[in-house]
């Protein structure tokens, strides 16, 4: 299993935002991590598919695009058309999964699911086989620079086991306060892909901390 590092740009210097993908991209990023907040499934408002298509423009990696918002549906066009690679949808806001993650295939995006802290992971068991990528956030849903949730660790540990009994190559992803100090042990857990926002953007050296979480991560036996 190989370490996925996904910097969000949430927390990145929006002034010097084409030096900031740049960043990633030079420092290692896996994929770039973008926050969709729509002020009502979440309590902040952030960008959308404008914004993903300006990524788009400034790098070849993968976009992972988080969509926080009630009603993810109405939005897949759009964001397919701006150029995501995987689109990210809530199981809080989305009582017809299958048919939404199957929308998102067709439109030729991997499909993820996402579950708050509160949500328990039997949610997605029954749609487990289909995903190609399962996220389970380890803050509520919102903001940057939260506190890491410790009892995440446990349910990223039987996310993970879900994920093999069903046989699924799904990513397992984790969101919110990963760092230096969390991320060994949410590797060990069976996670493998990391979205960081504070802990890459706030560091003295951004591009540096990108290989140095991933580091973290081989230091485990
Ligand atoms: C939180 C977002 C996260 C956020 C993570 O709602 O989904 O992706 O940017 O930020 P950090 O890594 O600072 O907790
Ligand atoms: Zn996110």
């Amino acid at each position: 299993m190989s370490v996925r590092i996904a910097p969000s740009i949430l927390s990145a210097d929006f002034a010097r935002f084409a030096d900031e993908i740049a960043m990633c991209a030079a420092g290692g990023a896996d994929m770039i991590h973008i926050d969709v907040m729509d002020g009502r499934f979440v309590p902040n408002l952030t960008f959308g598919a404008k914004v993903t298509e300006t990524v788009r423009k400034l790098t070849t990696l993968p976009l992972d695009v988080h969509l926080m918002v009630v009603e993810p549906e109405n939005y897949f066009d759009s964001f397919a058309d701006a150029g995501a690679s995987i689109l990210t949808i809530h199981v809080e806001t989305s009582p017809h999964l299958h048919r939404q993650l199957y929308r998102i295939k067709e439109l030729g995006c991997l499909a993820g699911a996402v579950m708050n802290p509160a949500t328990p992971i039997e949610s997605v068991r029954e749609v487990a086989a289909d995903l190609d990528l399962l996220l389970i956030m380890t803050v509520n849903p919102g903001f940057g620079g939260q506190a890491f949730i410790p009892a995440s660790i446990g349910k990223v540990e039987r996310a993970r086991r879900m994920l093999d009994e069903v046989r699924s190559r799904a990513m397992l992803e984790v969101d919110g306060g990963v760092s230096h100090d969390t991320i060994a042990s949410l590797w060990r857990a069976g996670a493998d892909t990391f979205v960081a926002g504070n802990a890459i953007f706030s560091a003295a050296d951004p591009r540096a901390e990108i290989g140095a979480l991933r580091q973290r991560c081989m230091e485990v036996v």
